[in-house]
């Protein structure tokens, strides 16, 4: 085992190119930083830009590294390229374009807002252009690349995370400068979809902070309709949604500026209203024939379908009955219509595993299985102790809820994002190593072929293992999907105020330790059974021979684990 993961060329070779983007966006975000503050356009424009104009101060400017490249030209790249970073890494980031014709570079940006990974790194930039004509787009934003993709990112998140997690609610708004504004005015629970809808990826990141979202937007129309669009999504996520509107004239930015901290404090709290109230108002707003009226109902009934916690889902069948002065009955029953449509969704996880339970139960031959329910042992910690089932679990429940996440794994002190599931699966390849029959092997051979198909970071939909035609599949995946260790972070926070890890660390701890513990198991099975063989009395002096030198290539595998979970063999 020469190393704990086994990389192919192309892995390794994607993991360098990832890191070198990375160091090369963290160079550019101060290298416009200091061109912004020393060199005379910098602070002639930009600097005058965002002081003057936009009311940041040096502090916030600062904070989220705000920066100007040198207008444009070549120089930024020019400079870039001196200092050793390769034109393939200028033009995959997006920080330079590669002209037709003379194949020169040439700079891309203007103002600079660098954006931040939850992590802290510099992903993308995206540059706000200082002409008023309204022929050119206000932004140009880094293209999609291998470190950045717009629908899984959240401006401003690295730096609210910490509010959100302490008032257990974060703010949305829409754009960069609405996030910097509140920042500013002190209110720092705020992060942005850049300008694009919500997408389920981004609510799911935000939903390892916080259960709450308000939404904050422009009063007029356009903010009004943005805000309707995200919010099906969150909805789905069992996720709970406010909205504050704004008076018509501003938004989240210039209202910001308008107040004192504690003035847009008290106006978010008294003017935060329930997402689908509010909505349900505007839709009867709008209904005055019958022909709209339905309609109105349509889309609510398929706004309300879309909750997962049935109590909550009651309650708004109660409240808009109410006020589209329908019968509560039939629009409970239309919700329950609509509701079987939603594929996937907890509440049918709930009541699958609570049917595959009792089944499970009505074939317990006596009462000594007890202990072997099947959620009793994923809760319990893994540990040296574990039995290798326990740790099958655990790698398999790795690998269907967060397979398609990543986790930091350093080597040389350097730090790379790595694949979950890629993790696991090269580590064990390489000690080939493959699980026992059963039913985590048929769910992992079940994973494993998805993932290829699918590509490195797609998640693997979990109703293939949740409706599998095999019973025991299906059981232990509901099992293990529904598994009560999932993170909550607010409740953990509201207990004490601990540091509190991201899924990222979570990973970064657990995985390779689950991966760890298990080889080890594995290894002295194997050990036990080959010293059970040498003590047969009819042993050829070549299966001697053989069984002496699997022993020490265990043996060495035993070291290399020992070493690296510190614990002697
Ligand atoms: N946006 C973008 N490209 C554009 C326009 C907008 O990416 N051509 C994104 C940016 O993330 C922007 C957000 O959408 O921050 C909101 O757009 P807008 O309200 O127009 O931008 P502001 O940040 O409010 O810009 P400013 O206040 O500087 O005019
Ligand atoms: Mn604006």
């Amino acid at each position: 085992m020469a190393s704990r993961l086994r990389l192919t060329p192309e892995d390794i070779e994607r993991n360098n190119n990832r890191e070198s983007m990375f160091v090369l966006n963290q160079w550019a975000a101060e290298y416009f930083q200091r061109y912004m503050f020393s060199e005379d356009e910098g602070r002639s424009v930009a600097l005058t830009y965002f002081s003057s104009l936009r009311g940041f101060s040096d502090a916030t400017i600062h904070k989220f590294g705000l920066g100007f490249c040198p207008s444009r030209g070549d120089r930024f790249s020019m400079d870039a390229l001196s200092a050793g970073y390769k034109e393939e890494f200028l033009l995959s980031t997006g920080l330079a374009l590669k002209r037709e014709g003379d194949g020169r570079l040439r700079d891309r940006f203007y103002v600079i807002f660098p954006v931040h990974n939850v992590s802290g790194r510099v992903v993308a930039f995206g540059g706000r252009t200082l002409r008023t004509d309204k022929k050119v787009a206000k932004y140009q934003n880094s293209p999609e690349s291998e470190i950045y993709s717009k629908s899984r990112e959240l401006y401003g998140l690295f730096f609210a995370k910490k509010a959100i997690q302490q008032e257990d609610m974060a703010i949305m708004v829409e754009g960069y400068a609405d996030v910097i504004s509140m920042h500013q005015a002190g209110v720092e629970n705020v992060v942005a979809s850049s300008g694009t809808s919500l997408t389920e990826e981004q609510i799911r990141l935000l939903g390892r902070f916080t259960q709450n979202i308000t939404l904050m937007y422009d009063g007029d129309k356009a903010g009004v309709k943005a805000a309707l669009r995200g919010v099906d999504l969150v909805l789905k996520e069992d996720m709970n949604v406010r909205i504050v509107l704004l008076p018509e004239e501003h938004d989240p930015d210039t209202f910001a500026r308008a107040h004192s901290s504690d003035e847009l404090r008290a106006y978010i709290k008294d003017n935060a209203q329930d997402f689908l109230a509010f909505k349900a108002q505007l839709l009867l707003g709008e209904a005055t024939d019958p022909q709209t009226r339905s309609e109105a109902i349509r889309d609510m009934v398929q706004s309300i379908a879309l909750i997962p916690d049935t109590i909550k889902r009651k309650e708004y069948v109660k409240y808009c009955a109410g006020v589209m002065e329908i019968d509560a009955e039939t629009l409970g029953v239309e919700v329950a219509r609509n509701r079987d449509g939603v594929k996937g969704n907890r509440e049918a996880q709930d009541f699958l595993r609570r049917q595959q339970q009792r089944e499970y139960d009505s074939t317990k031959p006596s009462a000594l299985y007890v202990e072997r329910q099947p959620s009793g042992e994923a809760m319990q910690p893994i540990t040296g102790g574990s039995t290798i089932e326990t740790l099958e679990r655990e790698l398999t429940k790795y690998l269907i809820k967060s397979g398609h996440r990543t986790l930091v794994v350093e080597e040389d002190k350097k730090y790379q994002d790595v694949n979950v599931a890629e993790y696991i699966f090269s580590d064990l390849d390489f000690d080939s190593i493959e699980f026992r029959p059963g039913v985590y092997r048929t769910i992992v051979e079940l994973y494993r072929k998805e993932w290829e198909r699918l590509g490195v970071g797609v998640e693997v939909p979990t109703h293939l293992f949740i409706n599998h035609h095999d019973p025991a599949v299906s059981r232990v995946a509901v099992d293990l999907l529904t598994a009560d260790d999932n993170y909550t972070i607010s409740d953990i926070w509201r207990q004490k105020e601990v540091h509190i890890e991201s899924e990222e660390e979570q990973l970064t701890e657990g995985v390779p330790k689950a991966v760890m513990l298990y080889k080890s198991r594995v290894v002295e099975i194997q050990a036990a059974e080959l010293m059970s063989r040498l003590h047969s009395p009819d042993l050829s002096e070549e299966e001697m021979a053989n069984i002496m030198s699997a022993l020490a290539r265990l043996q060495t595998v035993r070291v290399e684990i020992s070493k690296r979970t510190k614990r002697p063999i």
